[in-house]
C-alpha cells in the first residue's frame, strides 16, 4: 500500500543554511508518529517543511502525499489536499475573528460544538482576533480548534501540550484523538512532544528520535521515549539496550 505521507531522502535549508539532512519518514494511512528530539534538533523545520512554510525549502529528495508529489507546491495546495498544522508558535492575524475563520470555511457548526471541550467559550472567543493576545495555552487550544474547522487527513502538530496548564491537558488529548478518529478517509498524525504526554491518548504506531537534523532512532513509541527519559536524546539504542527496555 501506498504510505499517506512519503519522505524521501530529504534535506531541507532555511535560506543559505542546511537543517535536516537525509530525512526518510514513512506514515501510512491511519498512523500516528511521534517526533522527539532536543531543542534545535531539527522537529519543527520538519513540520514547517512538510507543510511548504518559508523560509523552510526542500533541497533533495521528495515529499508525497498519497504518492503525488506536493514539496514543490505552495502551502494552500497542501491544505488542500489535506494537511493541517496545529503550530508551536503561530502568526497574530489581527482583523480576522476566530467566527469570520469559521464561516470563510462553512465551519461554524464545528467551531460551536468542538470549543466548549476545549474550554474556549465562544461567548468572548469567537469576537476575537485570531492568536491576537491570546494566552499561551488559549494559543495552543485554539490550534487545535482550528483544525476541527480545516478537517486535515494528515495532522500535524508541533509541541501540542507545551504551555498548556495542567487541567487543560487532558482536553487536549482527547481532542487530538478525536481529530485522528474523524473524518471518511482514515487520518494520520505527526506530533512534536517533549513530555510524551500524547501516549497517553492516542496509539501511537511509531516514534522518532532527531538529533542534528537528522532522525537517529525509530522505533516503538513508549519504549524509545523510556530510553530518552533514562539516557537523553542522543545515547545508541543497541539491540540488547532495546530488549532491556521492552
Ligand atoms: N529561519 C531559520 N533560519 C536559519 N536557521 C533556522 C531557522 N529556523 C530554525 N533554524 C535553525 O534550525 C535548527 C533547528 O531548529 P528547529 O527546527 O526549530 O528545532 P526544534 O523544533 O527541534 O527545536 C536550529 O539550529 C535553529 O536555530
Ligand atoms: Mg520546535
Amino acid at each position: 500500500m501506498t504510505a499517506l505521507l512519503h519522505i524521501h531522502d530529504v534535506d531541507v535549508s532555511a535560506g543559505d543554511t542546511r537543517i535536516l539532512h537525509g530525512i526518510d519518514l514513512e506514515i501510512r494511512a491511519g498512523e500516528m508518529h511521534v517526533l522527539f528530539g532536543a531543542n534545535g534538533s531539527g522537529k519543527s523545520s520538519l513540520l514547517a517543511a512538510i507543510m511548504g512554510l518559508p523560509p523552510f525549502a526542500v533541497t533533495r529528495g521528495e515529499i508525497l502525499l498519497r504518492g503525488e508529489r506536493i514539496d514543490i507546491l505552495p502551502v494552500d495546495e497542501r491544505a488542500k489536499r489535506g494537511l493541517g498544522m496545529a503550530f508551536q508558535r503561530p502568526p497574530a492575524l489581527d482583523g480576522v475573528t476566530v467566527q469570520a475563520l469559521a464561516d470563510a470555511l462553512g465551519a461554524s457548526e464545528a467551531l460551536k460544538r468542538e470549543a466548549d471541550a476545549l474550554d474556549l467559550g465562544l461567548g468572548v472567543f469567537a469576537g476575537r482576533d485570531i492568536n491576537a493576545g491570546f494566552s499561551g495555552g488559549e494559543v495552543k487550544r485554539w490550534e487545535i480548534l482550528k483544525l476541527f474547522l480545516q478537517q486535515p487527513t494528515l495532522l500535524l502538530f508541533d509541541e501540542p501540550e507545551s504551555g498548556v496548564d495542567l487541567e487543560h491537558i487532558a482536553s487536549v488529548g482527547a481532542a487530538i484523538g478525536k481529530l485522528m478518529r474523524g473524518g471518511r478517509e482514515p487520518r494520520s498524525g505527526l506530533v512534536i512532544t517533549h513530555t510524551g504526554f500524547i501516549l497517553d491518548y492516542i496509539a501511537a504506531d511509531a516514534g522518532h528520535i532527531m538529533a542534528d537534523g537528522r532522525i537517529i532512532h525509530s522505533g516503538e513509541p513508549r519504549q524509545l521515549f523510556r530510553h530518552i527519559q533514562r539516557n537523553g536524546y542522543t545515547a545508541p539504542i543497541g539491540p540488547a539496550q532495546a530488549a532491556a527496555q521492552a
